[in-house]
């Protein structure tokens, strides 16, 4: 078990989320991921397209990934990698994905696509004000035509955004980010 930061402040709660890949095996109360699915609709959305769709991914499904995940380990690095694979996402305790809509016009899809990265961060950030932690993974398995099906999403209607952890920390990671003058331009 963690020491969870005291986060009192937006700026607290921004500043001090971390992506989370180890957690405590209780899976987090549904109500909690719908109050933070309900503040992650409120993302800023060009032309209010709400291109986005949480799908909440139950028990049954989440063992379909790992079992997926599971032999596209095994594939490409052998028995023992994938074995610990396995063990890995095995525990982890809840699941769920971000998709977006889909759009003919480059310019649309790329508004779509910012505004549903803007709303996982709405979740992450709702989610850790309340003790739980996400973890935000776009890994080859969300890739293959077969996640896609196990979830039900037709790709031609909809792209995924990413495949999401969450559950409640049980440690926590260091992260680094540059100083604020190395990320700083100044124009007249
Ligand atoms: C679009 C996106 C995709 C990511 N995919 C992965 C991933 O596949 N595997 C992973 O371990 N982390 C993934 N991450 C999490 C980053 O590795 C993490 O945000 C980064 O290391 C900084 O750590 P922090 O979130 O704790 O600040 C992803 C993050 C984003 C925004």
């Amino acid at each position: 078990m963690t020491d969870f930061p005291q986060n009192s402040t937006i700026a607290d709660v921004i500043r001090h989320r971390r992506t989370i890949d180890n957690f405590r095996p209780e899976r987090p109360p549904r109500e909690a991921i719908l109050a933070a699915i309900d503040l992650a609709r409120w993302a800023p959305n060009h032309k209010q397209t709400e291109p986005w769709r949480f799908h909440l991914i139950g028990e049954e499904t989440a063992r379909e990934i790992v079992r997926l995940n599971t032999e596209l380990v095994r594939q490409q690095k052998g028995d023992t990698a994938a074995e610990a694979k396995q063990n890995r996402w095995s525990a982890v305790p809840g699941w769920l994905a971000i998709t977006c809509d889909v759009s003919d016009d480059p310019i649309r899809a790329e508004e779509d696509y910012a505004a549903c990265c803007c709303a996982a961060q709405n979740l992450a950030l709702a989610l850790w004000s309340e003790g739980i932690g996400l973890k935000w993974t776009t890994g080859p398995v969300t890739r293959l035509e077969e996640f896609s099906h196990l979830l039900g999403i037709d790709l031609g209607a909809r792209k995924i955004i990413g495949l999401f952890w969450y559950g409640y920390p049980a440690s926590i990671s260091n992260s680094r980010r540059k100083p604020v003058e190395e990320i700083v331009e100044e124009h007249v």
